[in-house]
């Protein structure tokens, strides 16, 4: 059986390998697939301000804790400052908001959702307040420095509300220039990573500044049919022809297969499922392990194909560029 937990630099928390992401989570199931994914054994949630269902996720994991299935501290929570809020007058009130929407007296890891500031949008004008200012066709930015955003992120650890912090989205450039000033490295960074975008030398630094990288949308194209051209375009990973016989040689699901590959790098995953049984065989992926040769097949389909870029939904931010 492998290691399913890393350490973290500065705390020393362990966090685990596997985890479920919330992102498309309807608000409507949310409670009840929290709560079935904890019966299922996922022990890390990924949220964000942005997924707009923080309120029926902590009623899920509120649930478990109450009738036993777990204890608070045996779950290691995840969630994300949204754009609008990296002025320094913005970053504890949002991260308030959100921990009282989850209902947890600390978040395990706060990340920066993206290294973007967007114009302030208040609460009471959209929650949450996506990409666009309220009646605007365009992102606006807001002169928000990241070193004043990363400094109240810090006091939210200094002050026991937020155990880690992190970043999501940053390039080497991004983070170089935060490793100038903080006072607290970053614990992660949540970065897009599958076969066709494997992000070898991003992560292969990252790891080496001592900062553990967590893959997103670790099944490619699925999760952007609905929103970009590049989503519709791609072959589905899920349904590749080399992924499946690997699949198939190992007895295992092509979904398994994709995150065994993150983890065999060290890499957590975070895969989202509304279904409970791909949710379990999701999550069973630390008995057994790929061949030499599969790892070095899964590595000819890297196409430098990127899905979540916020040019590729018409946003006119060239950010990966
Ligand atoms: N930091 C960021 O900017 C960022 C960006 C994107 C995502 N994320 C995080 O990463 C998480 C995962 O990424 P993602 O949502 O893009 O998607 P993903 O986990 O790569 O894929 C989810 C899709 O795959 C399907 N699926 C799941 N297990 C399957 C299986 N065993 N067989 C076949 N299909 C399966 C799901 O359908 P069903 O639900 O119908 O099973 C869903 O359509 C998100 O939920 C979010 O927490 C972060």
């Amino acid at each position: 059986m492998s290691t399913q937990h890393v350490t973290l630099n500065r705390s020393g928390d362990k966090m685990p390998l596997m985890g479920f992401g919330c992102w498309k989570v309807e608000n409507k199931d949310a409670e009840q697939l929290i709560y079935d994914a904890i019966k299922c054994g996922y022990r890390l949630f990924d949220n964000a301000c942005d997924y707009g269902n923080e309120v029926e996720i902590g009623r899920g994991i509120a649930r478990a804790i109450k009738d036993g299935l777990v204890k608070r501290e045996e779950l290691f929570v995840v969630t994300k400052l949204w754009n609008t809020f990296h002025s320094k007058d913005h970053v504890r009130p949002a991260f308030e908001k959100q921990r009282k929407e989850l209902g947890l007296d600390y978040i395990d890891l706060y990340l920066i959702h993206f290294p973007v500031p967007l114009k302030y949008v208040a609460f009471d004008q959209a929650y949450p307040p996506g990409w666009y200012g309220v009646g605007q066709k365009k992102i606006q930015f807001e002169r928000a420095p990241m070193h004043e955003c990363w400094s109240e992120m810090e006091k939210l650890v200094d002050d026991g509300l937020a155990r880690n912090i992190g970043i999501s989205n940053f390039n080497v450039q991004a983070i170089l220039d935060l490793l100038t000033y903080c006072k607290h490295k970053p614990a992660t960074l949540q970065v897009e990573i599958h076969p066709y975008l494997p992000q070898k030398r991003l992560v292969e630094w990252v790891q080496a500044q001592e900062i553990h990288i967590t893959a997103y949308s670790s099944f490619g194209p699925g999760s952007y049919v609905s929103l970009t051209d590049d989503g519709r375009s791609a072959e589905p990973l899920l349904q590749n022809d080399a992924i499946s016989s690997i699949a198939q040689k190992k007895n295992k699901t092509p979904a398994q297969v994709l995150l065994r590959w993150a983890i065999e790098r060290g890499i957590a995953v975070i895969p989202k499922s509304s279904h409970e049984e791909r949710m379990k065989s999701n999550h069973d992926v630390f008995s057994w392990s790929l061949d030499d040769d599969d790892k070095k097949q899964i590595e000819t389909l890297n196409k430098g194909l990127r899905f979540n870029n916020p040019d590729s939904y018409g946003f006119d931010l060239p950010l990966f560029s």
